[in-house]
């Protein structure tokens, strides 16, 4: 049974003991901005489960920049909220890759990324270096072939991600790609206070006005967890932690009676970050009732609309990208797609994405696009007499 709910649900990255010291505002900033952009774009659509990697999303970006400039390079910047000295911007990608990469002692946390590139594409040796700063590996591969690339990166992406993620890409996605930039991002891990199955109920959801939009599989259990109101963002917030030492933790953002999910996605995209701690009573409360659904989400995501909300476009605009840094050819980003899994159950969560940016050759093949008004004649063509002609200049839909 197909049941429909809003909540907004992310894994929070509490703290990694490399990267503690790092202060990752700016990247949650393009997360809560990405979120609120994602969410309008597919509620014009009636989707109202979304799942994102905003992390992914921003890490590949991120590296794209090293590679571009001009308005590419501002938009960048300016969106992905890097800061305007590189090796600053380095040091928090790094830190990112950090966080991915440490060891945890009963928390899976594996993010891989790679590069594929066609193999007469001259990718320049400073790009190649960047991309393996952050432990991203490269392949050279004969993207013509969008069989054996399809093959190639879904083998990649499902090791990334445990399986989770089976079949990212199909060939027909990589028409005319000269390179593909991939990251996975899989995690894995038991609450730190598990559910009780046999506690599990089905249980009445509801949508922002108080009426019952379906059922769910309601877990229960009485634990001590961080929980209050955060008045700036018109939400209750509750923490629930993951593994022995408490390192990740999902916070679910409940929005206050009467007001919509939308409100409180504005408000976590213009309002400081600062409900993150102060939601906080300290000492942490006894043991309390807690319900959360039981749920998994599974979302395949074009991220090009939310990330041009969120003020990048020229990257994906075939007479504007500006990314001379990667490789002698002029490229542009014509895919950005992710896959995201999400499973909350009583013993914890296990979520997976695969993030697939396919760049093309901006001078690759003959393109025609009649996208604007346009003249038409129909010809007989050994006399070249025409028998109709016409103007086509008020679009429909047919
Ligand atoms: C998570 O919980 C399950 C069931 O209790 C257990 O089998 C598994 O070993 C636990 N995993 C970890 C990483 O502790
Ligand atoms: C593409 O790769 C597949 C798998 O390696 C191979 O079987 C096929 O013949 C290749 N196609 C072309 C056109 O080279």
């Amino acid at each position: 049974m197909f049941v429909p709910w809003v909540l907004a649900t992310f894994v929070g990255i509490a703290a990694a003991r490399s990267a503690s010291s790092i202060d990752f505002t700016p990247v949650n900033e393009f997360t809560f901005q990405l979120l609120d952009n994602t969410y309008a774009f597919q509620e014009n659509f009636g989707t109202k489960n979304i799942a994102l990697s905003p992390l992914s999303v921003w890490s590949l970006f991120a590296l794209l920049a090293e590679g571009s400039s001009g308005d590419t390079f501002s938009e960048l910047v300016s969106a992905l909220r890097l800061p305007t000295d590189l090796s600053k911007t380095q040091c928090l990608h790094s830190a990112a890759t950090d966080v991915l990469k440490s060891q945890y002692q009963d928390i899976i946390v594996k993010g891989q990324s790679a590069m594929f590139t066609e193999c007469s594409t001259k990718v320049h040796d400073e790009f190649c270096q960047s991309a393996l700063r952050y432990e991203t590996s490269i392949y050279s591969a004969e993207t013509k072939n969008t069989t054996e690339l399809a093959h190639d990166i879904n083998v990649f992406i499902c090791y990334a991600t445990d399986g989770r993620i089976l079949n990212a890409v199909k060939p027909q996605d990589l028409d005319n790609l000269r390179m593909v930039l991939i990251d996975a991002l899989y995690f894995k891990a038991n609450w730190t206070h598990p559910f009780d199955p046999t506690q599990t109920k089905v249980e009445a959801f509801y949508n922002s006005q108080g009426k019952t939009i379906g059922s769910v599989n309601m877990m229960y259990h009485k634990a001590s967890h961080d929980v209050g109101d955060a008045g700036e963002i018109s939400a209750q917030v509750l923490e629930m932690t993951y593994g022995k030492n408490e390192e990740f933790s999902m916070l679910i953002i409940l929005p206050f009676d009467g007001v919509p999910v939308k409100t409180v996605l504005h408000n976590l995209a213009t309002k400081s970050q600062n409900w993150m701690t102060d939601f906080k009573t300290e000492p942490r409360l006894p043991p309390f009732d807690t319900f959360i659904p039981r749920f998994r989400l599974s979302s395949r995501q074009d991220l090009i609309p939310p990330l041009m909300y969120s003020g990048i476009t020229s990257i994906f605009d075939r007479t504007k990208a500006n990314l001379p840094g990667i490789a002698d050819n002029p490229l542009y980003v014509t895919s950005s797609i992710q896959n995201v899994e999400v499973e909350v159950n009583e013993e914890g969560t296990v979520a997976a994405a695969a993030t697939v940016v396919g760049l093309e050759d901006r001078n690759l093949g003959m393109r025609f696009e009649a996208n604007k008004e346009f003249i038409f004649l129909i010809k007989q063509r050994s006399c070249n007499v025409v028998l109709f002609a016409g103007v086509y200049g008020e679009p429909s839909v047919v």
